[in-house]
């Protein structure tokens, strides 16, 4: 069901004609022109490149955070009262908002309010796992909780749009957004992106928790050539339809209110003037009635990309593309009136953007409610206690146990050396993109530990990118029973504009594991990362390796919760983790190639390293052992289902995530070698067994053919029901 007409009502329509009628065309344009607050005061050089700066560690956080204090967000307010400023992104809290709401609504001439957008990626101040993280809980379910305490809490702060969910499907670990995907699977990122749409949006736009969600980046931008952020992407039109698409299908499906094109380009036509991706895929294929905004500055920045010669050139291209809202680049503002008096755009082309706006800003109620009515609201709403507890629910249920000898669960009663910066480090539990989230709020590894444990010897002994300090290394671990080795990467070496050419572990953790393993102890890795690692030596020679990404507020109590045994981890990868960064881009749906790899010169391999990634996709162990038996595959016409039989073979009850993968072994075109095409969770007592069923629609079996049309053709399928996409009970079917 396409829940896009809940956006469209008459008699709201019927308004905003009359609203219109009385616009002036700079109140048109002003609709269409989103504004970021300036930082005036504090920084001597623009906000963007002092932040850049700090990232780069060009600036210290310390001097960085004493020029963000004597600076002052100003909100171009004359520009306001003007009717020049239609929305701002980047501010967050009940009061300033409803100080420059009101200017808006009171003080311009016909009071349209301001519809005011934010990044609320991963949580607002209830800060969540980043979503590679949660992507690895397979659970919907907590896909829409998450997304529902995010938007009580942004509206809360008086945000009525999030910049959210991102549904890029990422195959390359070298790219730093991958942290804030869902991972490398096409399937299950549009589950994940219905499931946070219904969560951000609720039931009812208009309700004061609600907020509009943004698709993004619409698309393909997990696609950048060489894993380097703002790269070309240059994939078939097959590609785009059957891997990058159908997420932001699934979106608009499920009523997404706006959606944000992607700053790279498809065919060599950025994303934010591409006609066939914004009308053809968008509008005409999928029934999009939302409005689009375009990413920050990406409209002038088609003068970069080489197709437009300059701002008024882009903004043309970006009007008729069909980019209803100008994210921060000033390009409508400045150009449009007078595109328009050339008549080169129409007073359409400009009525239908403003069109657009005006429905999400009735259909959120900004009309009859533009104002946060009780601003204690934030204070009675941020970090309530039972978002802390699904915090920690969520983040346990994102962990995934890699490897493990045996010396894991930990007994409580083990003398434990912690060693590793991030062990110890609160800020760097909440990842990239976490705006609002505050490191007072988090709990770290050694506090999650020490509340579990009077046993507990921390040394840093290696930071991230220092040197190990050996000594320290062997005085903290000399008695211990166990050793937790806490290793990866800092928060900023993953998100926007952090591409890593190497993805190994970052300096010299590797040779502290080393050193650990000799004392002959047994030694945990536990990595904290924003993207896959390349980590054979650490597969090969640690005793246990467990993935906790950026776990967000609980990190540490849900990490504790895992390495004493208290929750049975169930986590299970959705993304490849190479063997070396050589391998990039990874991933399981690859297709066969003529010369499957193999020992054979003359196959499709490496000289130097192996074909087979360290971790697949699914990948993901328990503290317990489940078996899968009597496999039944029936062909129902309109659909295949498949039954198989789980059993709990071990003594720890669990949760296990069924999965069913297919190949279509003949086609016209070559297909991967398998897909991912349907996943059930089910929860088992120790010695339980269960029946599970597993439907596919025939129809879901398809492909595009070379002239784009989805086609399901007759023939063989493999399928595989198992625990991830490496290995399971195998079946055929014929259609
Ligand atoms: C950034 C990101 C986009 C974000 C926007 C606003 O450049 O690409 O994901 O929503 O700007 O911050």
């Amino acid at each position: 069901m396409n829940r896009q007409k809940f956006l469209i009502s008459e008699e709201v329509e019927s308004k905003i004609t009359d609203l219109m009628n009385k616009m002036t065309l700079e109140e048109k344009i002003g609709q269409l022109n989103q504004a970021g607050p300036s930082l005036v005061g504090g920084f001597d050089v623009p906000f963007g490149i002092a932040l850049g700066m700090m990232l780069d560690g060009k600036m210290s956080k310390e001097e960085f955070e004493e020029k963000m204090s004597n600076a002052k967000e100003e909100f171009r307010e004359d520009e306001v009262r003007a009717g020049r400023i239609g929305s701002f992104l980047g501010a967050s809290g009940a009061e300033k908002i409803n100080r420059i709401q009101k200017i808006a609504v009171e003080e311009s001439r016909l009071g349209i309010p301001l519809i005011m957008g934010y990044d609320t990626i991963h949580g607002q101040r209830t800060v969540f796992p980043i979503p590679l993280a949660e992507s690895c809980t397979w659970d919907k379910k907590l896909f829409k909780e998450s997304g529902r305490i995010a938007a009580t809490e942004a509206a809360a702060n008086g945000i009525h749009w999030v910049f959210a969910p991102m549904i890029d499907i990422a195959r390359d670990a070298r790219w730093g957004r991958i942290a804030e995907s869902p991972g490398e699977d096409t399937y299950l990122a549009s589950v994940y992106a219905k499931a946070k749409i219904e969560g951000f949006q609720g039931e009812d736009l208009s309700a004061s928790d609600s907020v509009i969600a943004c698709p993004k980046h619409f698309v393909a931008y997990g696609g950048a050539q060489g894993g380097r952020d703002y790269n070309t992407v240059d994939i078939s039109y097959q590609t785009l339809h059957e891997v990058y698409l159908p997420p932001f299908k699934t979106a608009v499906e499920a009523g997404a209110g706006s959606i944000m094109p992607a700053f790279n380009d498809i065919g060599g036509v950025p994303c934010t003037v591409n006609k066939y991706l914004l009308d053809d895929v968008l509008r005409k294929e999928y029934g999009f009635k939302g409005f689009t905004v375009s990413d920050a500055n990406a409209i002038a920045e088609c003068v970069n990309h080489g197709v437009a010669a300059d701002k008024s050139e882009a903004a043309e291209k970006a009007l008729k593309a069909g980019i209803d809202m100008d994210m921060n680049s000033n390009s409508y503002i400045e150009n449009l009136e007078l595109l328009l008096q050339k008549e080169s755009i129409s007073m359409d082309q400009i009525d239908e953007s403003v069109r657009r706006i005006l429905r999400l800003k009735y259909a959120k109620g900004l009309f009859d409610n533009p104002y946060i009515s009780n601003e204690n609201i934030e204070k009675e709403t941020i970090l309530r206690k039972e978002y802390v507890d699904k915090a920690r629910e969520i983040a346990k249920k994102s962990i995934v146990l890699l490897k493990n000898n045996g010396v894991l669960p930990i007994n409580k009663e083990s003398k434990i050396a912690l060693v590793g910066e991030l062990a110890n480090n609160a800020g760097e539990m909440l990842g990239t993109w976490s705006l609002d989230g505050k490191e007072e709020d988090c709990v770290t590894i050694l506090e999650g530990l020490k509340a579990v444990s009077k046993n507990v010897k921390f040394e840093k002994c290696c930071s991230v990118e220092g040197e190990v300090d050996v000594i320290k290394a062997k005085e903290v671990t000399n008695d211990a029973d166990v050793i937790i080795a806490v290793v990866g990467e800092l928060k900023t070496m993953s998100g926007e504009a952090a591409s890593r050419s190497d993805i190994t572990l970052p300096g010299k953790q590797e040779e502290l594991l080393k050193i650990l393993v000799e004392t002959g102890k047994p030694v945990i890795a536990v990595l904290i990362n924003g993207r896959p690692l390349a980590i054979p030596w650490v597969a090969e020679n640690v005793h246990a390796v467990v993935e906790a990404w950026q776990l967000g507020i609980q990190a540490g109590n849900a990490i504790a919760d895992v390495l004493f045994g208290d929750y049975n981890p169930s986590g299970k990868l959705t993304t490849t983790f190479p063997a070396t960064t050589g391998q990039c881009p990874a991933y399981y749906n690859h297709p066969t190639t003529g010369r499957p790899g193999g020992n054979f010169k003359f196959t499709s391999r490496y000289l130097d390293a192996p074909l087979e990634p360290v971790y697949c996709f699914g990948h993901g162990l328990s503290y317990t052992t489940y078996e899968y038996s009597n496999l039944r595959i029936e062909n129902l016409n309109d659909k295949i289902k498949v039954s198989v039989n789980i059993k709990n073979t071990g003594d720890m009850a669990g949760e296990e995530t069924v999965q069913l993968y297919i190949r279509d072994i003949v086609a016209s075109r070559i297909r991967p070698i398998k897909e991912l095409k349907a996943f059930e969770k089910v929860w088992l007592e120790a010695g339980e067994s269960k029946e599970v069923i597993l439907n596919v629609k025939i129809n879901e079996l398809g492909f595009y053919d070379e002239k784009l049309n989805y086609i399901v053709e007759n023939g063989e399928f493999k399928l595989w029901v198992g625990s991830n996409s490496k290995e399971g009970l195998e079946g055929s079917f014929t259609i």
